[in-house]
């Protein structure tokens, strides 16, 4: 039995306490700066990493930030913790042939078509498509409502803004930055900042 470490104790981490219960999870870490309480929902919340690492044997990531992100991730793995078993709401359809590495996070309305693949900590917010035969790396994050169409390739650490739109067949390189409401229509290097309709490319600050 898995004992998940919930990173986040914000708007993203509370859908997910929702969809798997608080009793999924042995406590939320909330870094001490956001922390208001002693409980969100029912999930108890825990400043102090020591602590919290203790209690869990696994870490499902919910927050959009890429920088807590990974030092969220590296300080649960350290601590040999291993990324949970994929947490899906049960208002989600993933297609069969469609596959989930450890530690994603999958919201209501999300559809995954056949052969997507979604590599280890991805995070897919409410209403997200993700295309047949689409395939994104590891530690994504697709916002509510993002579309990906088919045979889209999404590089590891990219993080893809409310509402965004990508082209089927298009490429996006690794640690990308895509606006809210972007349509992506072409294929983009690794680091891009990519915002607008269409979607232009500017350096990554
Ligand atoms: C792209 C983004 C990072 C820019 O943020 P910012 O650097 O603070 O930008 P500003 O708000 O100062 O706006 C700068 C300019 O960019 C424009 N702009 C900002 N965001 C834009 C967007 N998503 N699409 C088109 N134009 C945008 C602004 O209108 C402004 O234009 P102007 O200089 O002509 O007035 C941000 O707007 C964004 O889209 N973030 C994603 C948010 C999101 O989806 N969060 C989900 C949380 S789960």
């Amino acid at each position: 039995m898995e004992k998940i470490l919930l990173i986040g104790a914000g708007a993203l981490a509370r859908d997910f306490i929702d969809i798997g219960s608080a009793d999924k999870f042995v406590a939320a870490y909330v870094d001490p700066e956001f922390a208001k309480t002693d409980t969100v929902d029912g999930l108890r919340i825990l400043t102090n990493w020591q602590e919290a690492v203790k209690l869990a044997t696994h870490y499902a990531l919910a927050v959009s930030s890429m920088v807590h992100r990974e030092r969220a991730r590296v300080i649960a793995a350290d601590a040999g913790l291993k990324p949970a078993s994929p947490l899906i709401s049960p208002l989600a359809r993933i297609a069969r042939t469609a596959s989930l590495q450890q530690g994603c996070v999958v919201g209501h309305f999300v559809a995954i078509g056949p052969s997507a693949r979604l590599g280890l900590d991805c995070m897919v917010m409410h209403g997200v498509v993700v295309g047949h035969d689409s395939c994104v790396a590891d530690n994504v994050v697709l916002c509510a409502g993002v579309s990906l169409g088919g045979y889209v390739k999404l590089g590891a650490r990219s993080f893809v803004g409310t509402n965004a739109v990508l082209a089927p067949n298009i490429n996006i390189g690794s640690d990308s930055y895509i606006a809210a409401g972007a349509a992506c229509l072409r294929d983009a290097p690794s680091f891009s900042q990519l915002i607008g309709n269409p979607a232009k490319r500017m350096p990554l600050s």
